[in-house]
């Protein structure tokens, strides 16, 4: 099994995917984590305040020393600032059994939202992960009400499981959560 590598800076055509960065909270505040319509299915309150960034931010950054931790600032070329977040936010297996999965996770600002942003986001970091980190499996899931997540996981060549019943908790509830996954051979989209 290889190695993990760790946040690595991936670049698309129109997107650098980097490591956070302490004056990152400003633009996360304002384009994301402070924004309900964001939070709705996501399993955080929207922050109330600027200091509540910084303070989530502070906690993340000493992470980066961990060769398996993945998380990244989505920034789009010629903007100052990311607009939005991908993550292995849960990671299972270990080097001793040839098993590495990683739970996608991802949050994008409202204004950006609908241009293929994270699509193109999720592409990098799956490519990344199976190429690179020695990941054998990705999967994701998102609440039944929050079916434009499930598009990026159609777009990308997710396949579907099925709907786990009351198996997730977001800012609505307890929700039914539709699970996909993607193998390193699947067709990637
Ligand atoms: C899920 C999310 C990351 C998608 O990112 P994106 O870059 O907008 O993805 P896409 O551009 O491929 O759009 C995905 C779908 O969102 C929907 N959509 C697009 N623009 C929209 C808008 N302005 N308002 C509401 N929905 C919109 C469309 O159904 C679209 O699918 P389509 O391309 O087949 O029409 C983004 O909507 C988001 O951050 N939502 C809030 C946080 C969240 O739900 N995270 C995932 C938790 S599982």
């Amino acid at each position: 099994m290889k190695p993990h590598t760790g946040t690595r800076t991936l670049e698309t055509p129109r997107l650098l995917l980097r490591r956070y960065r302490e004056d990152d909270a400003p633009f996360m505040f304002a384009r994301w984590c402070g924004d309900p319509a964001v939070t709705e299915h996501l399993t955080w309150p929207a922050h109330a305040s600027l200091d509540v960034t910084r303070t989530v931010l502070a906690d993340w950054i000493p992470r980066y020393d961990a060769p398996e931790y993945y998380h990244w600032a989505v920034t789009v070329k010629g903007l100052d600032g990311p607009v939005g977040d991908i993550a292995v936010v849960k990671l299972t297996g270990g080097d001793d059994i040839s098993v590495r999965c990683g739970e996608i996770g991802w949050c994008l600002g409202r204004a950006f939202w609908g241009q293929g942003i994270m699509p193109e986001a999720f592409r990098a970091v799956r490519d990344w992960l199976f190429d690179e980190a020695g990941f054998t499996r990705l999967c994701a899931g998102h609440a039944v009400a929050n079916p434009k997540s499930g598009r990026v996981m159609m777009k990308t060549g997710m396949t579907r499981i099925g709907t786990a019943r009351q198996a997730g908790i977001d800012n609505t509830g307890i929700v039914d959560m539709v699970l996909y996954d993607l193998l390193p051979g699947d067709p990637r989209l």
